[in-house]
């Protein structure tokens, strides 16, 4: 019976990537506990592209650290389907390896056989259009081109579910826009879920099929837009900067409301 249980259990169709149930998260304070996010319920869907938006310190990475399972909510539920991958704006390779190790060591992780891990790990860089780019040592990459050796580390967990905390935001311009393009095209061909946290308005709209705003002080959800526009998108297209506009005489509202900056 109880493996019968089991199997119906290993079939059944999950119909969330991450669940949270009314989570809030507080931090011991000098002046005592504070609330940093507020009774946050959110679902990301099997598939979807999620980008949670706020103002610095309003609990952005808080909140992916708890889905991550990196800590745990002070109140409140999170699930997720299968255990995420992360990635974060540091690259975090480890230095002393190539970037075909530093992949293969994710793959490793994950269980896969020794003979199996060279070609996964060539098939990764490839699909992050870095092709060639295995023999490499991190400090032979470019800024750009670590964040895409990061990326195919975290795909090589095979995760259902993509984490990305502010990923791009330490490159400049022209990378980010075609790392937008790879991430939109490998989110497309791979069906992976993302949770991606940005405070930057044009890049969640560029991205998402759903933008998350959060406000500050605690983090609550103050809104939700649902993003319509057809990918693949350029930031630069009109409907692109109409939402983002929107969007940001929003968040200004709630920045204001908070007395930041
Ligand atoms: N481990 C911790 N202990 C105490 N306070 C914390 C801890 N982690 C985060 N905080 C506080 O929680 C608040 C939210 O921090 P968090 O890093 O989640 O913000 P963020 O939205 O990611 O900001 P940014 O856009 O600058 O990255 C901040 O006030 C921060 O000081
Ligand atoms: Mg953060």
């Amino acid at each position: 019976m109880a493996t019968t249980t089991t199997l119906a259990k290993a079939e059944e169709s999950v119909e969330y990537a991450a669940r949270l149930e009314h989570v809030s998260k507080s931090f011991a304070g000098p002046g005592g506990q504070q609330l940093v996010l507020d009774d946050i319920s959110l679902d990301v869907a099997p598939g979807e592209f999620v980008t949670l938006l706020g103002a610095s310190g309003c609990g952005k990475s808080t909140l992916l650290n708890l889905v991550a399972g990196l800590d745990k909510p002070t109140v409140g539920s999170i699930a997720t389907d299968g255990r995420p991958a992360l990635m974060f704006q540091e690259h975090a390779l480890f230095p002393w390896l190539t970037a075909g190790k530093n992949i293969e060591l994710a793959l490793k992780l994950r269980g896969v056989v020794k003979n199996e891990r060279r070609d996964k790990a060539e098939h990764l860089l490839e699909l992050v259009r870095l092709k060639g780019a295995y023999g490499k040592r991190v400090h032979e990459l470019s800024g750009g081109m670590r964040q895409r050796v990061a990326l195919a580390r975290a795909l090589a967990q095979e995760s259902n579910l993509l984490l990305m905390d502010e990923p791009f935001a330490a490159l400049d311009a022209i990378t980010r826009d075609v790392l937008h393009d790879e991430l939109t095209r490998i989110w497309a061909e791979t069906g992976v879920s993302v949770l991606f946290v940005t405070h930057n308005v044009r890049e969640a709209v560029r991205l998402a099929q759903r933008v998350i705003l959060l406000s500050s002080r605690p983090g609550r959800i103050a809104r939700e837009w649902t993003v319509g526009i057809p990918q693949p998108r350029r930031i630069e297209d009109a409907p692109v900067a109409e939402l983002s506009l929107e969007i940001t005489d929003v968040l200004r509202g709630e920045i204001r409301r908070h007395g930041q900056h």
